[in-house]
């Protein structure tokens, strides 16, 4: 395929290169360095979304970070993760770079951002049913080495009240294989400060090369205060002023925005908030237990407010999950949904037979001496007055 003259619109040249396969109709926004069209494909009658790197930025760093884009997306399969249909290049007439482009499957509804617009804070079971969607996917990423760098409610699309994931255009890989370009440089800019002010962990601020998976639990954290709140925890004026906010200040705590939070839930979010990376929760799969521990509790005490606060979470070391002291029953009965394994089930079984066991009435040897004694008294009573 080849491009005509760059004066044309880039959707008209899109159309005019992929006209056999898609109709590319209205741009749907995108603020980065890509462009996003909404399109349907025509041999499936299906519509799909289709971004493209533009000719202006198709020769720089950012083609590098678009490519591994497509092959984020591309080893990606999860239902709260947007997949990736198709990908392709446009090449130019004169050569040059090409125009990359990939498809991913419409998904029609809002963001979470057009969300929040709308409606400003969520309920609790609403909040609790995303965070732990989002909880889900960033665990998927994590276990694959992939940190997604700009967690946000812009980036997360709404399909029927479902949440998914959307934007890799910053993410990073932690293994070299992705993280490297086809001639082997890394392609991580130095200096260079990748994500979005409002979500973003002090240490990426400071430094792209350093965050890990941790950087997306801070932004979880960022995200999941502002679903409770309507605002983001440090949010200020300026950017500047938000960045430096990140840096150095300390949230309020958002039980104090929003008396209804569980205590449980309040403690998550803040220790997700820590400034230092190491006192954040290990992994997205902790989180995920915790609320599953959560949606137990609530579920089996009626309401949220019943739910007491859990013991601190450990943050190194053994995977230990959060534990709900003082909530009776559930505390037992809750690791079992919440771990969702066959190991984890049996043992939850087995730990509520046990409980069973040491409840359930056992008559003593002495007791069972009593009622034989007592049984042949009455025998010989009866005998007797035949
Ligand atoms: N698969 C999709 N389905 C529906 N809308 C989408 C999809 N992908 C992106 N969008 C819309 O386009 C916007 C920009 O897309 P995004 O991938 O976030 O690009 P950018 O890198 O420019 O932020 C999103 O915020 C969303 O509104
Ligand atoms: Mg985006």
């Amino acid at each position: 395929m080849s491009l005509p003259s760059r004066s044309l619109d880039l959707r008209e040249q899109l159309q005019r290169h992929l006209g056999e396969t898609y109709v590319v109709e209205r741009e749907l926004g995108g603020g980065g360095s890509s462009r996003v069209f909404l399109a349907t494909e025509i041999a499936l009658q299906r519509r799909v979304v289709l971004k493209v790197l533009p000719p202006d930025v198709s020769a720089s760093s950012d083609a590098e970070r678009f490519r591994r884009e497509i092959l984020f997306i591309a080893r990606l399969q999860h239902p709260h993760l947007v997949p990736l249909l198709n990908a392709g290049t446009v090449v130019p007439d004169g050569g040059g770079a090409g125009l990359r482009w990939f498809t991913m499957p419409y998904v029609e509804g809002l963001s979470l951002r057009e969300l929040l617009m709308q409606r400003g804070a969520l309920s609790l079971t609403e909040v609790l049913r995303l965070l732990r969607e989002l909880a889900s996917a960033l665990s998927y990423a994590q276990a694959r080495g992939i940190v997604h760098r700009d967690i946000k409610p812009e980036n997360i699309l709404l399909s029927e009240g479902v949440s998914m994931i959307a934007d890799f255009g910053v993410a990073k890989a932690l293994d070299n294989a992705v993280a490297t370009s086809p001639d082997g440089k890394r392609v991580t800019a130095v200096g260079a400060m990748l994500g979005t002010p409002a979500y973003m962990a002090p240490e990426q601020i400071e430094s792209a090369r350093v965050v890990d998976h941790r950087a997306d639990l801070y932004a979880f954290g960022c995200v999941a205060y502002e679903l409770l709140t309507g605002e983001p925890p440090l949010l200020r004026a300026s950017l500047q002023a938000t960045l430096a906010a990140q840096v150095s200040e300390t949230p309020e705590p958002v039980s104090q925005r929003r008396s209804d939070v569980p205590p449980v839930l309040a403690d998550l979010i803040m220790q997700c908030l820590d400034k230092r990376p190491a006192h954040r929760l290990d992994s997205a799969s902790r989180i995920v237990r915790a609320l599953d521990e959560l949606t137990q509790a609530v579920h089996t005490s009626g309401t949220f407010a019943a739910v007491p606060r859990g013991s601190t979470m450990s943050t190194t070391g053994t995977e230990r999950v959060p534990t709900l002291p003082g909530a009776p029953a559930a505390a037992a009965t809750m690791a079992a949904p919440a771990a969702a394994t066959a190991a984890s089930t049996s043992a939850a079984s087995a730990a509520a037979a046990s409980a069973g066991a040491s409840t359930s009435p056992r008559l003593s040897p002495v007791a069972i001496l009593g009622v034989a004694v007592i049984a042949v008294a009455v025998a010989g009573w009866w005998f007797a007055v035949r």
